[in-house]
């Protein structure tokens, strides 16, 4: 069976993408536009298959780089995202075999940062803005850049320059808006981030009737809406060409998250905060009269943003458990504690296992602290490592290093319960202590030897 858009029946998800025969929706604004004339429609990018308008430039990207011959069975992608991106990529990936590694920041929303690792990306966490900072060296764009020049392996496909990004958006986006107003579009309306989606579509449009208007919206400087830039990080974004929007605006934080409550609430239409604010600025260039017919870009949903929303509205927060002076300290302790071990996240007090190897025939070469049960232990282990399983720790506490400043590197098999042994340690005075990232199991994806078998007790 081949696909077939008007019963929606497909061979798989890769025919989903959009296109001109294949749109995601275009839908009126009835409630929070105070117009008497102009229309205003929201095209609803989180139909995209794999939930938003970044779907289409991870096609693209992929079509393009295989057509070009760089990327090829065997190959691996590197990519540097806020995250929607890198979740059209993964899967788009997963479809096709090319396993994605992406470097991202931690500031980016945990929701798409363990979406990411369940869809099996390797996620290196790093120190970066919330849109990765163009120009910083030690961004995770400059780091996905790196890694494709130092291991063949990887093919950074490099969308903050890659002209495949607004082609995306010429190729797809631009065309079924020509086709869902019947070419009356007069006003495109999209917020910044890579600016692929600004200038794809502004160029399409504007090549069908160059009077179509083309209006940019950014966020304000140190603001917190994912996946956009501030006009400071704009100037040094290279697919941003002001020479070709009409109008651009900038949009507070208040404005864009109350904005972004009004749409879910008034419109039902379940938008996320780059939504918000698009449609804000769009508000503000507009004018209202007979004969505008607006297209305001909403890229994604706002089930990835939990922790963003919270962030803006405390009182959506889950009320804290109600109960007796104990419950009560019992989940601030909880929520403290879930924050220590989310910061042990950063490069400082984490090896990744490439590292870990190289430091093996190093001297000193750290002590490697398996904090798993003994089973685990004996069946599969990293090389010369030693055993403590993290229940023992305090009790077997004798068997550490005297030495507080002496180099640790706990292990379990995901990289998760390490942080908690690294935390242990941490708070017994051991000054050098690490978690491996991604653990044993990294470990024997990268290829890496094992040896299992008890351990003959010491006499
Ligand atoms: C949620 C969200 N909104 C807006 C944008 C901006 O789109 P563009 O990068 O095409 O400028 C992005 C891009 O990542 C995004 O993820």
């Amino acid at each position: 069976m081949s696909d077939n858009h008007l019963l929606r029946v497909y061979d798989s998800m890769l025919g989903l993408l959009c296109s001109e025969d294949n749109p995601t929706p275009i839908v009126r604004l009835n409630k929070v536009v105070p117009f008497q004339h102009t229309q205003v429609f929201a095209k609803l990018e989180w139909y995209n298959p794999f939930g938003s308008v970044k779907d289409r430039v991870a096609a693209n990207l992929i079509r393009d780089a295989e057509e070009r011959g760089v990327l090829n069975a065997g190959k691996k992608l590197v990519e540097a995202t806020s995250g929607n991106t890198g979740i059209g990529l993964a899967m788009i990936g997963n479809a096709k075999g090319y396993p994605l590694r992406t470097p991202l920041s931690d500031q980016i929303p945990l929701e798409k940062r363990t979406v990411l690792r369940f869809f099996g990306t390797d996620v290196v966490e790093l120190n970066d803005s919330l849109c990765p900072m163009p120009g910083a060296p030690e961004g995770a764009i400059a780091r996905a850049r790196e890694t494709a020049a130092r291991e063949e392996e990887f093919e950074v496909l490099d969308q903050y320059v890659n002209e495949a990004n607004p082609g995306g958006h010429y190729r797809t986006t631009g065309p079924e808006i020509w086709k869902q107003t019947a070419g009356k579009v007069t006003h495109f309306v999209a917020g910044l981030g890579t600016c692929g989606t600004i200038t794809g579509n502004g160029r399409y449009l504007k090549e069908q009737n160059s009077t179509v208007e083309v209006l940019g919206v950014a966020p304000e400087e140190g603001h917190d809406i994912p996946g956009v830039r501030s006009q400071r990080q704009l100037q040094q974004t290279e697919l941003y060409h002001p020479d070709e929007y009409d109008q651009e605006t900038e949009v507070s934080d208040d404005d864009a998250y109350e904005m972004c409550l009004r749409l879910n609430r008034e419109e039902y239409i379940i938008a996320g905060p780059s939504s918000g604010m698009a449609l804000v600025g769009a508000l503000k260039m507009v004018p209202d009269e007979p004969g505008n017919i607006v297209v305001v870009i909403f890229p994604d949903n706002i089930f990835k943003y939990a922790s963003s929303v919270v962030r803006h509205f405390p009182d959506l927060a889950p009320p804290a458990e109600a109960g007796d002076e104990q419950s009560a300290s019992t989940s601030s302790n909880d929520r403290f504690l879930a924050e220590l071990i989310e910061n042990l996240k950063n490069p400082h007090d984490t090896i990744r296992v490439k590292d870990l190897n190289d430091q093996l025939t190093t001297d000193p070469a750290p002590l490697i602290l398996d904090i798993r049960v003994a089973e685990h232990f004996a069946e599969s282990r990293i090389p010369g490592s030693v055993n403590i399983p993290q229940d023992d720790l305090s009790a077997r506490g004798g068997e550490l290093p005297v030495d507080r400043d002496a180099p640790i590197v706990t292990v379990c098999n995901i990289g998760k319960f390490s942080k908690h042994a690294t935390l242990i340690l941490k708070s017994k005075g051991y000054r050098n202590v690490r978690s491996a990232k991604g653990g044993l199991n990294e470990w024997v994806r990268k290829g890496y030897s094992t040896e299992s078998g008890l351990v003959a007790a010491e006499t």
